[in-house]
């Protein structure tokens, strides 16, 4: 299959490189002229592991390349993916879809021959009918079907996940076109994959309602956490205790400091118009949405409750700023409100990321950017893990310890055994677990 991805980012790279390693010949075109020129150097844009070898193979192979321009490679495809960002739209937290729109009828000025457009961005119910329409206006004649094809990967693990999915989503009534998704997927079914075909607009809710639940777990251990921490339970425990009933699972049931990143955040608060909009709120959604925004302040209390509630003159030691590990993006990080709340509560933020400190940079001003764990630690009060990175699980806590000016570890992502490091002499302070403190203070 001749394909053509519009959208480089994190979704599009990952995608059209996974589909040039199926065989098919695949065109990745972005507006971004940087990007575009990295990617034809052989430089990858974004850190995403095992991205480059898979996008080297397969563009010396010559079934992948890189192009800001559309027209053509658009003219000589079976199908075109939209992977453009649908990020919130400033003030109401509807998806913003103009970029979607802006490709739609940018592809529409060069189709040729039958050719299946197919959104991947995330989108509301009802995009494609308005991509459709975007193109047949623009040319009444173009021999095309939209449909409707999410994506599911996630950041960190995305060519596995690509490779190795759950569920295949297509959303087309189209004949003509699920022989072409099927054929584009082909590698996957052999795989065992299933290849769900729904209605347009039932794929199009099923990958919002796949996150809003997923956010929703998420919220649940964290609320859970904190009730834990009121009544001497320990949540890890109760997540493992209701995560081992197959009808709950034990995936996404880890308390933190709430969720971020690219997806959650602006897709629970999408759906949350969506619905609105359509008289039928899922107020469910909107107590996850309120709670989760409350809680990164909240973290940034439990910080400054560790020093009676005031952070003036403290040193507080950053390990981790991205909004997971094994990606550099720092969009909607959790990182971002905590280090805000707590300059606002006085401390003097020094920080950490093997990843996303070149993004950090343009999100968060007065922070000193370190160049590993330990010297981040150097003359700290406090060391908080936000983000947990493999390189932060085995600490050397003797030599943290040495470093510090104050023996404080402020685990927000339980990765370590409360007993195991207050046997080294530190306060140790975690979600939804008891505090330890062997400092004596
Ligand atoms: N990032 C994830 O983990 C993830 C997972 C599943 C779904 N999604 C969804 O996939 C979509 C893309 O997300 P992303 O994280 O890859 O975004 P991104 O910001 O990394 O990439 C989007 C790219 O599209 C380019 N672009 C915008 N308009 C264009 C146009 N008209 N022509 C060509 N290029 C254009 C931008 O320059 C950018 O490089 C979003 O809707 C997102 O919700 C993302």
């Amino acid at each position: 299959m001749r394909i053509t991805m519009v959208g480089t980012g994190y979704v599009g790279l990952v995608s059209g490189a996974c589909f040039a390693d199926f065989g098919h010949q695949v065109t990745c075109v972005d507006k971004s002229t940087e990007k575009i020129a990295a990617l034809q150097r052989g430089e990858i844009p974004i850190f995403e592991p095992d991205l480059d070898r898979l996008v080297e193979t397969n563009a010396r192979a010559g079934r992948l390349t890189f192009s800001t321009e559309l027209a053509e490679p658009v003219s000589n495809s079976d199908a075109i993916f939209i992977a453009v960002g649908t990020p919130s739209r400033r003030g109401d937290g509807h998806a913003d879809l103009n970029y979607v729109y802006a490709a739609a009828r940018e592809i529409a000025g060069s189709l040729k021959g039958f050719t299946v457009v197919i959104t991947k961005s995330t989108v509301p119910v009802g995009t494609g009918d308005e991509v459709e329409r975007l193109i047949r206006e623009t040319d009444a004649s173009a021999d095309v079907a939209v449909a409707s094809n999410p994506e599911f990967l996630r950041e960190g693990a995305a060519i596995r996940d690509f490779k190795h999915p759950d569920r295949i989503v297509a959303g087309t009534d189209d004949e003509r076109a699920r022989k072409v998704i099927s054929e584009i997927y082909r590698p996957l079914y052999l795989n065992q994959a299933p290849v769900m075909f729904t209605s347009r607009r039932t794929a199009e809710l099923i990958k919002y309602a796949a996150n809003a639940f997923l956010a929703t777990k998420i919220t649940f251990i964290n609320e859970i956490a904190d009730l834990s921490e009121k009544v001497g339970a320990n949540v890890q425990e109760v997540a493992r205790g209701i995560g081992l009933d197959n009808r709950i699972g034990s995936k996404f049931l880890h308390a933190g400091p709430g969720f971020g990143g690219s997806c959650f955040p602006k897709d629970t608060r999408a759906l949350i118009k969506t619905a609105q909009d359509f008289e039928a709120p899922i107020r469910i959604v909107e107590a996850v949405q309120a709670v989760n925004d409350n809680r990164k302040r909240a973290m940034a209390r439990k910080v400054a409750a560790v020093f009676g509630g005031n952070l003036r003159g403290k040193t507080i030691g950053i390990l981790g700023l991205t909004f997971k590990p094994n990606t550099d993006d720092m969009r909607e990080s959790p990182s971002i409100p905590l280090i805000t709340a707590l300059q606002d509560l006085g401390a003097t933020i020094k920080a950490y990321d093997p990843e996303g400190m070149k993004q950090a940079r343009s999100e968060l001003s007065d922070v000193t950017y370190c160049d590993g764990p330990y010297s981040c630690a150097e003359g700290a009060d406090a060391i908080v893990i936000v983000t947990e990175w493999e390189q932060f699980r085995a600490l050397d806590l003797p030599r943290l310890k040495r470093e510090m000016a104050c023996p404080v570890i402020v685990d927000l992502r339980n990765i370590y055994r409360p007993e195991e490091v207050a046997a080294h002499g530190f306060r140790y302070e975690s979600v939804g677990r008891a505090s330890q403190n062997a400092t004596g203070v």
